[in-house]
């Protein structure tokens, strides 16, 4: 699969990536199955503790998970990410080095943009899906919505300020397909290893669409 489709298939997979941050690496797996049996396969890792990478490579052979490392600042946090297990990358914005990276270790991103001209440059390069970020800072689903006029090729997954309450009118807009967010599964329910909660709130995320 090219990096698109697997993007592609990551984005289309549920109407929310749940943003972890994890910082027990025992953690991951119940965590990660509990948001799968929710209905939410496609996860992202935030690199964001000391555990990440372990707790990426804890998960990557959960049957029906997407598993993607986000905050990805750097080459060499791609190549580990990548060397982890991760199938896909999500940066809250682009650089260059970023972008030669993920070519260099084979690793389908989904880069941050936040304007119509980050927008346009990553689509020069052919990034046709792009995290929109900080979403609701930026303008939200008004801003988003009046991107799609000039740039209704670009499929965005707004991360940022997004909650159960306002998800929906970010999921109405054509150019949308899922959004990110850390609600489904705070550092708290973590902590108290509250599974079941954990899968209760992946289960209303999955049903926004409908
Ligand atoms: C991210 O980590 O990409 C977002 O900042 C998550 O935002 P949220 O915590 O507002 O969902």
């Amino acid at each position: 699969m090219s990096h698109l489709d697997i993007i592609s298939k990551v984005c289309a997979a549920a109407p929310v990536i749940p943003i972890l941050t994890i910082d027990r690496v025992e953690d991951a797996r119940p965590l990660a199955q509990a948001l799968v049996a929710g209905g939410l396969p496609s996860l992202e890792i935030t690199l964001r503790t000391e555990a990440a990478l372990d707790c990426i490579a804890a998960i990557a052979d959960i049957d029906g998970a997407l598993v993607g490392a986000g905050t990805l600042l750097t080459a060499s946090q791609v190549q580990d990410a990548k060397a982890a297990g991760a199938v896909f990358g999500v940066s809250p914005g682009a650089t260059t080095s970023i972008i030669n990276a993920v070519q260099k270790f084979d690793l389908p991103l989904l880069p941050g943009s936040a304007t119509a001209t980050e927008a346009m440059r990553l689509l020069e390069y052919g990034f046709t899906y792009q995290k929109f970020f900080p979403a609701e800072a930026v303008g939200g689903a008004a801003a988003l919505g009046s991107l799609a006029g000039p740039l209704p090729q670009i499929i965005f997954c707004p991360t940022g300020g997004i909650s159960p309450e306002n998800a929906k009118s970010y999921l109405a807009l054509p150019n949308i397909l899922c959004v990110g967010g850390s609600w489904i599964a705070p550092k708290a329910l973590i902590s108290i290893g509250d599974w079941e909660q954990i899968t209760q709130r992946a289960r209303l995320a999955a049903a926004l669409l409908q």
